[in-house]
């Protein structure tokens, strides 16, 4: 690679892979993408960059400083973008411990490795080095129906392990940067969809269950909120943050864009209404079935991103309107890539998280 590359972290993921299609799609530097392949990444999103010159996969851990070291004095990357997380709030329930281990120790490791190669560049390449964390806006925990949306000053409250591991790995981004001067960034942002979403979260497997027919589970009553974004337009976030966002600052990411999962779920049914018809007498609506609550679940999330609309001049393109068509048209079209992901590992973790769970 002449042009210096990016790292990427966890780039065979949901966001990840989207993130590494439009920047490699967008002419832009080379790619290294390290993911260590958990269950949630998957190389078949990326079957678009085979032999491309531009993308360089690595299977490995962010915790393994050895592999990290190497792949930063070979390659000499400009930047190192982490998305390497374990992701599930749901998972996080059933067993925290993966959570620890990657999105905290995890995270320590790289930002570790990063600072010893920062340190050692010299010049311009040491000025404009830059380290991207991506984080949620779950560490800010649950509003009240009338509560303010979370600004970048809001202070950390976590109540999932998911949010608490994160929240401790933008805890160590912003000491690195307070005591090294470490030129790291952090952006929050809210519940991304889109393609290429790993089904166990809410979109992805309602649209699943319902072309399967199946119960489309809703926790508790329905209302809780979340603050969607549609994949593309956190990728053209990262982008601006990137080239424009200032080291040691925070930027939340929201598209002004907050449902209740009922709507939610109805508004995917209305689609698929519309693109694949059931038959002129029964729809999709019909499947809706209320479960018991996830344990703990926030109430409401909702992000004020008008620091990252101001300073860097970033707006959303798409509305929750425009970009859930995109995405049930992009499933309905992928039928493949969900079937492949579909697989054993898959179907144990619908025994566990939804089996014997009960009516709300
Ligand atoms: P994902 O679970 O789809 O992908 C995570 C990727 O990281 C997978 O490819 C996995 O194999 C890889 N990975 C896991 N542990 C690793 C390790 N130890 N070393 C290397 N790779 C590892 O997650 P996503 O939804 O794409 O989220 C990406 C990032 O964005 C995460 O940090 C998440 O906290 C954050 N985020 C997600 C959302 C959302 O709605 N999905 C919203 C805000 C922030
Ligand atoms: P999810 O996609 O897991 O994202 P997060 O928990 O990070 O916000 O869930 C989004 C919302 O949908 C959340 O309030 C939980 C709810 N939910 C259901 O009602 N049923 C489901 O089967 C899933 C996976 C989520």
């Amino acid at each position: 690679m002449t042009e210096k590359p990016i790292l990427v972290t966890g780039g065979a993921g949901f966001i990840g892979s989207n993130f590494v299609l439009s920047w490699i799609g967008r002419k832009g530097s080379p790619v290294l993408n390290l993911d260590k392949l958990t269950y949630a990444g998957n190389l078949g999103n990326l079957a678009g960059l085979k032999n491309n010159p531009g993308h360089l996969f690595i299977k490995g851990d962010i915790g393994d400083r050895a592999l990290v070291r190497e792949l930063l004095d070979r390659h000499r990357p400009r930047a190192v973008v982490n998305f390497a997380a374990e992701s599930h709030v749901d998972r996080s329930i059933h067993g925290p411990e993966d959570f620890i281990q990657t999105n905290v120790n995890g995270t320590f490791h790289l930002l570790q490795e990063s600072r010893a190669y920062w340190e050692k560049l010299a010049g311009n390449e040491k000025n404009t080095f830059r380290f991207l964390h991506i984080s949620t806006d779950e560490v800010y925990g649950s509003l009240g129906p009338g509560d303010a949306p979370f600004t970048e000053s809001t202070p950390y409250a976590p109540n999932s392990p998911y949010s608490a591991s994160k929240a401790a790995s933008d805890h160590l981004v912003r000491a690195f940067h307070h005591t090294y001067g470490f030129p790291a960034l952090t952006s929050n942002c809210s519940n991304n969809y889109g393609p290429y979403q790993f089904p166990e979260k809410l979109i992805p497997l309602v649209i699943m269950n319902a072309l399967n027919r199946k119960p489309l589970p809703v926790y508790g009553d329905g209302l809780n909120v979340r603050d969607w974004l549609y994949v593309e337009d956190h990728c053209e976030a990262l982008r601006t943050v990137l080239a424009k966002g200032k080291p040691g600052e925070v930027y939340n990411i929201g598209g002004r864009n907050e449902r209740k999962n009922m709507d939610v779920v109805r508004a995917i049914c209305s689609l698929l209404d519309e693109l694949r018809p059931l038959s002129s007498t029964d729809n999709y609506a019909s499947l809706i079935t209320f479960i018991k609550d996830r344990p703990g679940h926030d109430r409401r999330y909702a992000i004020d991103a008008r620091k990252i609309e101001r300073e860097l001049g970033w707006k959303p393109a798409e509305s929750f309107e425009t970009g859930i068509r995109k995405t049930v048209q992009w499933y309905l079209d992928n039928m493949n890539w969900v079937a492949n992901v579909a697989s054993g590992e898959y179907q144990k973790w619908l025994d566990t998280n939804y089996t014997n769970r009960g009516t709300a």
